[in-house]
């Protein structure tokens, strides 16, 4: 039998742990990934039609770093996360950003979302799908959450991107292969071990996601390249630098999104269809 605990109980487990977030300081938000991070959160609000002044949900906020981006870009925010660590955390940031009036942060659980149906006209969800186990059922409270006419944006890791075929080739040839790999309706995940947790981190197949989405009525209408690898989370530290400039320029010279490592891809819902009755348009 496969040695595997109950997604609910690990799910706390690595997500309050102090070790989770200084590592993700360290692979993710280091200074040189910055500017990138300055750009490529302003430009999906953009292409999500946010305004100054708009309410956006940031679902699932971690230590708040892109919550603190959209309150600079003008948005009022509502930041999620299921971690009383990770709130904390973006508790504090936002205070020393000066942007705390900005943002409202609360607990909360993507897969039993208790926010109001149809209340968010833009949504968007950084990084946390991929570590959701029963990422089906936060789709849904994601999809329902939205209002007609509202953007919900994903960023994700993508299935068969060109860092994701380097490395399943290099498995190959190495006869190393990723234990437990479970192909999945999403796309392909497995549990790592992260700091003594294990962490569940799934590559979507955009196509799935795509026709999973058009189920709950949302339809896919801009798609972008975010991280062009994550090679620096495992390089030799001199190394480090090297990968995130190199994300940092194939993100500005906008290639094609398909081979990037994460990418964004934002859905819209229809807008209410008024009644005939009324004279308006169908
Ligand atoms: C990799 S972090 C990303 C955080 C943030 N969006 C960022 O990009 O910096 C994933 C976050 O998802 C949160 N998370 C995981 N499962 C969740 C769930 N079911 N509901 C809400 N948040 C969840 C974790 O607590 C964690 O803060």
């Amino acid at each position: 039998m496969v040695d595997r605990p109950e997604p609910a109980a690990l799910r706390g487990d690595v997500f309050e742990r102090e070790e989770t977030v200084a590592a993700w300081d360290d692979d993710y938000y280091h200074p040189l990934a910055a500017r990138y991070y300055d750009r490529a959160l302003p430009d999906m609000l953009t292409a999500m039609g946010v305004r100054p002044g708009d309410l956006v949900l940031d679902a699932g906020c971690g230590p708040g770093v892109h919550s603190i981006r959209a309150a600079r870009f003008g948005a009022k925010v509502k930041a999620i996360d299921v971690s009383s660590v990770m709130l904390a955390h973006a508790r504090a940031r936002a205070e020393r950003a000066g942007v705390s009036a900005m943002i409202d942060f609360a607990k909360d659980d993507l897969t039993k979302l208790s926010l109001e149906p149809g209340a968010f006209s833009f949504i968007f969800s950084w990084g946390v799908l991929i570590h959701v186990p029963d990422a089906m059922s936060a789709l849904d409270h994601l999809a329902r959450s939205a209002a007609p006419g509202g953007k919900l944006a994903l960023h994700i890791l993508a299935k068969d991107s060109l860092d994701d075929m380097i490395e399943q080739g290099l498995r190959r040839l190495l006869r190393k292969p990723l234990k437990n790999l479970e192909e999945t309706p999403l796309g392909r995940g497995n549990w790592y071990d992260f700091n003594g947790e294990r962490l569940w981190v799934q590559r979507f197949d955009i196509g799935k996601l795509e026709r999973v989405m058009a189920e709950r009525d949302l339809r896919l209408v801009g798609r972008r390249g975010a991280e062009f690898s994550e090679f620096q989370r495992r390089a030799p530290k001199l190394l480090r630098p090297l990968l995130l400039l190199a994300n940092r320029l194939a993100y500005d010279l906008r290639l094609p999104a398909a081979l990037f490592c994460t990418q964004i891809v934002i859905f819209e819902k229809p807008p209410e269809r008024r009644n005939r009755i009324d004279g308006s348009a169908p």
